[in-house]
């Protein structure tokens, strides 16, 4: 049976599954309902030292269902990071300790462009007891009149200062939590590891508008008859999520061997973690999985993760962590590979064995982007995308 339990940045978890900031850690309530359920850690929902600055707006949620099932697969919001009292937050990080000494607690934090203020949150929440911090530099929307959240993560230099300042204060495991908005995610990425981040996380939501409602004419989600461009996240961000991964761990894996990442985007089973994790994951974050399916989603996640680690003969995370990353190439790289593969097989009359093995209907299906026609131009789209 495989072992899920890890460890990261020295935090010991029971597993890699770990509630992402935004409504899933909401309150302590809820956090302690996180731990009672199995989740390996919490980073409850990002906070600042003066939460009356900020003001939520109703409905802040708009949601994107597939036309026949009608599941929800993309859910975009222009909700603002918590606007509960810093004081408050502090009392519920040190009673949720009090209560779940051996559970990790993460604090998520977000200041303006000011040292004095950085290091405050810091220093305060770590005097509490949480074990590890995470850095918000990514919310996408609300809050740039303040250069908060991706306001500042779009700026390697500011992340940079921003992430020295905490790390010269810090005394537990800090993650700077990167924004997909952003055309390299690998140069935010570097300046924090560069100021000593211990772990990256990402993405956060990706900037957006869900959609017009064709009877109103207005954009959604629509508040008093307008909004504003918001956060996309969901099953439908996944693609994203995986590829922004797969350059951050590669950027890890060569020039900053030993610091973690932490995935998220539209994970919402085990095989959406076990993919994170192959493309060089140590934990797996779900924010809005949570908030479609409950907190009780945890379960057969662990249980399917470790399905899929038995049918592969992995024991531990460690086992695979990494492991699809090798199969990265640039498309040059792919043309020369798929010649060589192509020539082997002509000389092997592979074609014949394939014609045999019924495989001779794609490839009289695949012409020259020339020869197209608009009749069998769907068999074509399907034909592409098989091997
Ligand atoms: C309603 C909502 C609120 C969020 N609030 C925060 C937040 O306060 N801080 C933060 O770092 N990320 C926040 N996020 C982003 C999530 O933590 C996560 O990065 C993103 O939604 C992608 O993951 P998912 O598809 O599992 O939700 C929020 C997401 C949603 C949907």
């Amino acid at each position: 049976m495989a072992d899920l339990s890890t460890t990261v940045n020295g935090l010991k978890m029971p597993n890699p599954f770990v509630i992402g900031s935004g409504p899933p850690g909401t309150n302590a309530n809820v956090i302690g309902k996180a731990f009672d359920e199995g989740w390996g850690a919490v980073i409850a929902k990002t906070i600042s030292l003066e939460a009356e600055k900020v003001i939520n707006v109703q409905p802040r949620y708009a949601r994107l269902r597939s036309r026949e099932s009608r599941e929800i697969f993309g859910w975009e919001n222009i909700e603002l990071i918590s606007d509960r009292s810093f004081e408050t937050w502090l009392d519920e990080f040190k009673s949720l300790k009090d209560k779940y000494p051996d559970r990790i607690l993460i604090a998520s934090i977000m200041e303006e462009y000011r040292k004095d203020a950085w290091c405050e949150i810091t220093e305060k929440c770590q005097d509490v007891g949480v074990d590890a911090f995470e850095l918000n530099f990514s919310c996408p929307h609300g809050l740039p009149e303040r250069k908060m959240g991706s306001a500042m993560g779009i700026d390697p230099d500011m992340v940079e200062e921003v992430t020295g300042w905490v790390m010269d204060v810090a005394k537990i495991p800090v993650w700077a939590k990167m924004t997909p908005n952003v055309t390299h995610i690998e140069d935010p990425t570097s300046a924090a590891l560069r100021s000593g981040a211990d772990g990256i996380a990402a993405i956060n939501t990706i900037r957006s508008v869900l959609g017009v409602d064709l009877k109103s004419l207005r954009p959604e989600p629509c508040v008093e008859g307008y909004t504003t461009p918001g956060g996309y996240s969901c099953q439908a961000v996944k693609p994203i999520a995986l590829r922004n991964c797969m350059e951050i761990a590669t950027l890890i894996k060569n020039e900053f061997p030993g610091r973690t990442l932490s995935g998220i985007g539209g994970v919402e089973t085990g095989h959406d973690a076990a993919e994170f994790i192959l493309l060089g994951s140590d934990t797996v974050q779900v924010c809005t999985g949570v908030m479609k399916m409950g907190y009780g989603m945890v379960k057969p996640m662990i249980e399917q993760l470790s399905e899929f680690m038995d049918e592969h003969g992995f024991s531990t995370i460690d086992d695979f962590r990494g492991h699809s990353l090798q199969f990265f190439k640039t498309h040059a790289e792919l043309v020369e590979i798929q010649a060589e593969a192509r020539a082997k097989k002509k000389a092997a009359h592979a074609a014949k064995k394939a014609a045999e093995a019924g495989d001779g209907a794609d490839e009289k299906m695949i012409r020259e982007d020339a020869q197209w026609t608009g009749d069998d131009f769907v068999d074509q789209s399907d034909a592409l995308s098989r091997g």
